[in-house]
Formats: structure tokens, sequence, C-alpha cells
């Protein structure tokens, strides 16, 4: 493709860019006016991905984006021989793209275009999208590292952030697209007078639909109907109350319902969220970049924000939430997804906590579990224990405790298997508005004890039956053992654990942890009677 005669004369003029740019970066551009209308219809958060992951977001964005393609093909063309240039100019054509009815987010395809021929993507996002901006006086790089909670002298050590698995709260599961300063602030609250951040829910991270648009400068915008007070200031909120922030973008061109993703923009947008005290990134999988929708493009995209996160010096913990697992996760994230969405029911599809608790708890071959949605090796899930430990964790994605959908019998197992497999606990229901129930599932101390463990071991089924299951998760402490009993049958049953199966000979000491009661010194083993059909009996077992 030729170059447009803007982009002659902004190669030819770079001062008089610098110029141009800087007014124009108070005007943001909305995605909404692209071409392609794929914004509004994705809103939800379903439409453009599923099971597939990335498979299926690649393929919406072919789809439902063709003047996105259409967009940012030229610019990616011109993006070699534009070098520097190739981000600010690309920044500024995103801006009258949009304004014609053209596609903003080819602006940012163009910005990480001009990158990767010169490196790496962020590198050219940095170089060439922000100097101007800097120079124009917009704010994310400068104050990046006065925001370092670390200060300046004290490097963060990144493998230390999550010793333990990471536990808060997040605005998906209850509130999808609806998210807002007031819903954070009134969360933030109920986090603090429910007592859940006393007990470790320490993270209040909102998830999709709070981005709106990039500025000309190509800083992330919030959407300011929704948060009229800016990131900067709810952060200073939550961190008032004893809680810390966290945010959520993508690795592709737009988030999955739509909103600007960071693909290009990678420095620039770590750099925002440290200034703004973000202390968390959930960073998703939806729409690739073009040419990027596969393994190789996606352990790159995902390691560019690791290091761009780094580079800040603030402690930002890094979720990865690519929905499946790959060997490479454990050295680039905290935490990394090992499942499709979860949704609140127990068993009924495979988005369902049965499913989830197969897939992330060591059972993919006992149950032999294949994702047909996928073609590669990683179909078959590999026992995925191995990988949790303190600092990086499997995560089977967040809870929905207390959003209506089981029964307090299947959220106390979901609760508890959970914690079991020493996964992420981040609540996902109305914090604000919960049940007594609720409340006393997720405040149980002694089940987030076991996943608090700082051994940091996730628990594994040892039982041959697959229907009336123990799990043992060995607990720091001499041969101290956390053991579930877990009913998967429509009927009550008994269920029984023998020490030898835990590696205990003699007695031992039992306390259940449901029931908070000390079931004594017994011998040789223990058998719970009636376990409710879909319920769990966890008990603490030490042996002499
Ligand atoms: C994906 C993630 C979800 C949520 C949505 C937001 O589906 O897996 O957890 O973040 O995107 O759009």
């Amino acid at each position: 493709m030729t170059r447009t005669s803007k982009q002659r004369a902004l190669l030819g003029a770079p001062l008089l860019w610098l110029a141009l740019a800087t007014p124009a970066c108070e005007e943001a551009w909305d995605y909404k006016k692209q071409g392609s209308g794929g914004g509004a219809s994705l809103e939800g958060g379903a439409a453009g991905r599923g099971a597939g992951g990335a498979t299926r977001g690649g393929a919406a964005i072919a789809e439902g984006g063709a003047v996105l393609a259409g967009g940012s093909a030229g610019a990616v063309s011109e993006g070699g021989t534009l070098g520097a240039e190739a981000g600010s100019s690309s920044a500024g054509e995103a801006g009258s793209l949009a304004a014609s009815g053209g596609s903003a987010s080819g602006g940012a395809s163009s910005v990480s275009g001009g990158a990767a021929s010169g490196g790496t993507a962020s590198g050219g996002a940095a170089s060439g999208g922000k100097a101007p901006c800097i120079q124009g006086g917009t704010s994310s790089a400068g104050s990046a590292a006065e925001a370092g909670a670390a200060g300046a002298n004290e490097p963060v050590d990144f493998s230390k952030l999550v010793l333990t698995p990471p536990m808060g709260w997040n605005s998906w599961n209850r509130f999808g697209g609806n998210v807002s300063e007031a819903l954070i602030k009134e969360t933030a609250d109920a986090l603090v007078a429910s007592g859940m951040r006393d007990a470790g829910y320490t993270y209040v991270n909102i998830d999709d639909t709070w981005q709106k648009s990039r500025d000309a400068c190509g800083n992330i915008v919030p959407d300011a109907a929704r948060f009229p007070s800016g990131i900067k200031a709810l952060a200073d909120y939550v961190h008032a109350r004893g809680l810390k922030l966290g945010l959520y973008s993508d690795r592709g061109t737009l988030t999955c319902a739509g909103r600007p993703g960071s693909y290009g923009y990678e420095v620039q947008d770590a750099q925002t969220y440290a200034a703004w005290g973000v202390d968390y990134l959930k960073y998703d999988n939806c729409y690739a970049a073009p040419g990027r929708d596969n393994d190789t493009a996606m352990r790159q995209d995902y390691t560019v924000m690791r290091d761009a996160l780094r580079a800040t010096g603030r402690p930002i913990v890094y979720s990865i939430c690519a929905w499946w697992f790959q060997p490479w996760m454990p050295s680039v994230g905290h935490l990394w997804r090992t499942t499709t969405d979860i949704e609140d029911n127990f068993d009924s599809n495979i988005h369902g906590v049965i499913s989830l608790v197969n897939k992330n708890g060591e059972d993919a071959s006992r149950f032999g579990y294949f994702d047909a949605t996928r073609s590669d090796s990683a179909a078959y899930l590999p026992g995925l224990a191995q990988y949790a430990g303190p600092g990086h964790w499997n995560d089977p994605d967040m809870l929905e405790v207390g959003n209506g959908g089981m029964t307090d019998i299947e959220y106390r197992t979901h609760f508890s298997m959970w914690a079991m497999m020493a996964a992420p606990l981040i609540a996902g229901n109305d914090v604000a508005r919960m049940s007594d129930a609720t409340r006393q599932i997720l405040l149980n101390d002694e089940i987030i004890a076991v996943d608090q463990d700082p051994l940091g071991k996730q628990g594994r089924p040892i039982s041959a039956s697959k229907t009336l299951e123990v799990w043992s998760k060995p607990l720091s402490g001499s041969s101290s053992y956390a053991v579930a009993l877990f009913n998967r049958t429509a009927a009550a049953a008994d269920i029984s654990v023998s020490w030898s199966e835990l590696g205990i000979t003699g007695s031992a000491t039992v306390r259940d942890l449901w029931a908070h009661a000390n079931l004594g010194s017994i011998v040789s083993g223990y058998t719970a009677t009636n376990v409710p059909s879909h319920g769990v009996v966890i008990l603490k077992v030490v042996g002499q």
C-alpha cells in the first residue's frame, strides 16, 4: 500500500507533527465509531471468543474487523520504514480514521506493525507512540517511576509477589460489563466491613469494560461516564482502605468485550497502570493481532507485557488469562488460567465447577479429559499440580460463590476444592449484598488457611474411586495434610480415607474444617458418614 499524503507529510516534518499532535492528545477516539461495529455487539463479553480461545478471537476479528484489517494493513507495511515515527504517526492516523468512520484499532495495529519490524512490539509503541506525548505533557510515563511502590532504590522481586495464592474480588462473574467507580468503591467498603479484607481478600480487580478508547497519543482512556474520577483516584480510594487495585487488559487489539487491547501499547499501558497505582493486571487472550493467533506469538505477547510491567518498578501481579495451560506460563505470569470461563453451575456443562476441577485438578488422565477445541498436544492437559508453588499458581477461574446458581452445599464444595487446589480465591459475587450463608463460606478461615498454606502445594486426588473421591493436600508442618472427602454422586454416601493413603502410620489427630470441630486422635483412618450429594468434608489430618 502506498503512503497517504498525511503519512508522507508526517515523515517529512516530525517536529510539525509533535506540535500538531499535542492538542489532539486530549481528543480520544471512540472504538464504537469503527466501521465494523464490532465493539457494540461484543459488549456482553461472550461474543468473539469461547472455549476455542484465541482461535475464535482471531476468527472474530477477521470477520467483524474487515475495516480494521483494511485500516491496519497499510500502516503495518509502512511500519518498518517509518521506524520511530511509525508509532506516533499511526496514533495520529487512528484519530483521523476513527473520525472518518475507519478504524482506530487500525492505528493500534499499525503501531505494533512498526514496532515488530524494529524488534519487539512494545519497543515501537514506546518509542514511536509515546515520546511526543511525554513532550506534550500527557501523564503516563513521567510519574511511573514515582509511582513504583518499592521505591527507586529497592528493586522488586517479582518472584515473591504472591507467595500464597492471590485473594480478592473481581467484577466479571457478577457484574460483567456493568463496572463503575461507584461499584468498585461500594465493593471496597464491603470487603472491609464484611471482614473479607482482614481474611485476606485484598485485591479489588476491575475486569473488562473499564476502558473506553485511546487518545491521539495512544494513552488508554477510561470510560469517563463510569469512572468520572479516573483510575488513579479510585486506586487512592482503594489503597486508603488497605486494599489493592487490579485492572484488566488483553494481548490483542481488542479486549474480549471489544474495548482497546494492549497490543503495540504494552510499555505505554504498563507505565500508565503504574502511574495510576495499579497492583494487579489480568491479561486476556482475545483478538490476537493479525498473524499472532498462535502459541508462539501468544508467548511473545505475554512476555512483552511481563517485561513492561517489571520495567515500571511497581510490584504488579501478572495474571495470564489464556484459558489453557502452556509450560512457559510459570516463568511469565504469577498465575495462569487453566480452564474456560467458569459459569455459575455445578456440573451441567463444561464451564461448571466439576469440569474445572477435572481440568485444573490433576484429573485429566483419570477422566480421559480431552479438549476437542484444541488441535495440538495441549488438548491433553498434563497434570497441572506440579506447576503450582509459592509465587506461581494454576488458576481455574474466579469464584461463583453467592451468585445464585448453586446450592450452598455446592458452593461449599466449590470453595473447598479451590482451596484444595491452591487456587487464587477471587470472589465474584455482590459483596455489598451477600447472604449470611455466602459470608460464612467465603470467610471460613480454616478453609482459607488450607488454600493459603505457605508450603504452596496443590492438592491431588488420591482415591481409586472417581465418584466418592479422596483428595490430599500436604500442609506445612510435620506430617500434616488437608483431606477432601468429595461426593460427586447424586445421593448421600459414606467416604473413607486411610492414613496409609496419606503416608501416615499409626494414629493422627483429625479436625473437621467445616464443622470447626476436633474429632480427636484416630487410628488408621476415618470415614465421613452421609456426605451429601455434591458435598464435601474437609479434614485436617496430622500424623504423630
Ligand atoms: C474472558 C475472560 C473472562 C473475562 C472476560 C471479559 O472471557 O476469560 O474471565 O475477563 O473475558 O471480557
